[in-house]
């Protein structure tokens, strides 16, 4: 076909799409954005990253040891912990996980050659050095700026186990404990911002009945024990998926010592378990079915917030979605119990939407953590050896930064079509709107659609707007990723968009993107 044939064929078909109302020239969708009526604060912990023991995902991704060649501060990556500073981690939930639930807080303090080494049970079963403990954690924190989200061991530990792991880390007294951690060479207590009882008690925390758990759940927060001022906010073990039948119970009957219930969600692009897809080379149908999976938390969400206003109308418990992300197949040559995946754009879109959800819901949602940070499922870094790479998903956390604790705005989105495939279909843009801690204000946009570039016209009552200036992630493939060969191959690009002469503004997003713009 020469260009000329081409270029009267794409006009005749385009003139068709405008006569059969096709979308060639559709109306652009309006969103409209409504800043006479702020709402709830998004807490910076929306963005917070979770980091177990388990594969390369603290040993070697992040943790090398003071020994080591690769240039690091006290054992911590100096690239990684670097990059991570830049993403502005705010939150960091350790050491599990499954892991949690058969981890022993003796064995991860004091002289590191001294530390028993254990078996990684959970993941892949090799040998757990213990040279990452609580006071190594606790440097990482600091390092990073983040608040801290320790996970205490409720399946093969105890209350007293638990107890006293909360005085060694927050007592300001002489107790033994105390001395304990200061010869350990901690002198002040460390800041626990959070302390969790148990993981997943529904499996690998115990195989417990919502009853049995909350039984327990209550017995153990009696027993933590803190100063006033250092005393960590208490996590409950949740459920998962559509069951609410434990954010049912525990807000019930453990509303007064609860901050929030921990939920997980995974999405896995065949939706089973056996055989979840690829991380890379896959086709529209799993790029479809993968962000079709990842909205079904908004139902999820609003499941457990129906009966958290029931039974906690004044909105003190948070639902906190402490383990969220996606699950591939892992990566041919690998560990299987390593859990390591490629990320793509896909990845990128995903945590978009995700995002754009928590933020609709920041009255209960006040804390999600990505699982995991390195190396693990859908994480923000890669490393092989000396090197390492920043994922798309990195790039997708970076640009929503100025979305930590700004202040959610409601929009409507006009004339927002449906992206289908084989007879299903989700909608074409997602978008969320907060004036951030700069007094700007900010609008997220994905497009979902890997065909199809879009139009949004933004529309802010009461106010001209003259431009829109921010970000842009794309890239040609829907499988775009980054290689330690070549890890610059999709990251964000400067987007900017002025207003017409007429003073309206329109946002030509590509196809299968992810934009974040300060409106001005
Ligand atoms: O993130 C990997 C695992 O997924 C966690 O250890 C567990 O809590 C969940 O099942």
């Amino acid at each position: 076909m020469n260009h000329r044939t081409y270029n009267i064929k794409n006009a005749v078909a385009t003139l068709c799409l405008i006569a059969a109302g096709g979308y060639a020239y559709a109306a652009p969708v309006t969103v409209t954005i409504d800043t006479s009526k702020p709402g709830p604060v998004i807490n910076k912990n929306v963005y917070g990253q979770f980091a177990e023991h388990l594969g390369t995902g603290i040993y070697e991704g992040m943790y090398v040891g003071p020994k080591s060649k690769i240039p690091n501060t006290r054992g911590w990556r100096n690239d990684v912990i670097g990059a991570l500073k830049e993403m502005h981690v705010p939150l960091v939930r350790w050491p599990g996980g499954c892991f949690a639930d058969e981890y022993h807080w003796r064995d991860g303090i004091g002289a590191r050659e001294k530390r028993p080494v254990k078996v990684n049970t959970n993941w892949g079963g090799v040998e757990e050095s213990n040279a990452v403990g609580t006071h190594e954690f606790f440097d990482l924190a600091e390092q990073l700026g983040a608040d801290t989200y320790v996970n205490g061991n409720l399946g093969t530990g105890s209350a007293q186990e638990m107890s006293e792991w909360v005085e060694y880390m927050t007592s300001d007294s002489k107790s033994t404990l105390a001395e304990l951690r200061r010869k350990n060479g901690r002198d002040k207590p460390f800041k626990v911002d959070f302390f969790a009882i148990g993981n997943e008690a529904w499996g690998c925390g115990g195989n417990m009945t919502p009853r049995y758990y909350t039984d327990l759940y209550k017995q153990t927060e009696t027993f933590l024990r803190a100063p006033k001022h250092l005393r960590p906010q208490i996590i409950a073990s949740g459920g998962n998926d559509y069951d609410t039948t434990w954010t049912d119970m525990i807000s019930r009957e453990a509303k007064k010592q609860t901050y929030g219930i921990s939920f997980h969600y995974y999405t896995i692009p065949t939706g089973k378990w056996e055989v979840k897809g690829a991380a890379t080379g896959f086709n529209e149908s799993e790029w479809f079915s993968t962000l079709s999976n990842t909205l079904k938390i908004d139902s999820m969400i609003k499941k457990n917030v129906e009966v958290l206003d029931r039974n906690d109308p004044e909105k003190k418990v948070g639902f906190l979605v402490d383990e969220w992300g996606t699950w591939y197949d892992v990566e041919k040559g690998t560990n299987a119990g390593f859990l390591y995946q490629q990320n793509t754009l896909r990845d990128a879109v995903v945590a978009a939407l995700n995002f754009n959800i928590f933020h609709d819901h920041a009255d209960r949602v006040k804390m999600t953590n990505i699982a995991q940070m390195v190396n693990v499922l859908q994480a923000m870094i890669l490393t092989d050896k000396d090197k390492m790479l920043l994922t798309p998903t990195y790039h997708a956390y970076h640009m929503y930064v100025p979305f930590q604790d700004a202040t959610s705005l409601p929009l409507t989105l006009k004339d927002n079509p449906q992206y289908s495939y084989n007879g299903s279909s989700i909608p074409e843009i997602s978008a969320s709107a907060a004036r951030a801690k700069d007094g700007k204000l900010y609008l997220a946009l994905v497009n979902t659609n890997p065909n199809k570039d879009a139009e949004v016209a933004v529309d802010v009552p009461g106010v001209s707007i003259k431009s829109v200036k921010g970000r842009v992630l794309t890239a040609p493939a829907i499988d775009t990723h980054n290689t330690f060969q070549a890890p610059d191959t999709i990251k964000p690009a400067p987007f900017s968009a002025n207003a017409g002469a007429d003073g309206k503004l329109t946002i030509k997003i590509p196809s299968k993107a992810v934009i974040v713009v300060a409106v001005e």
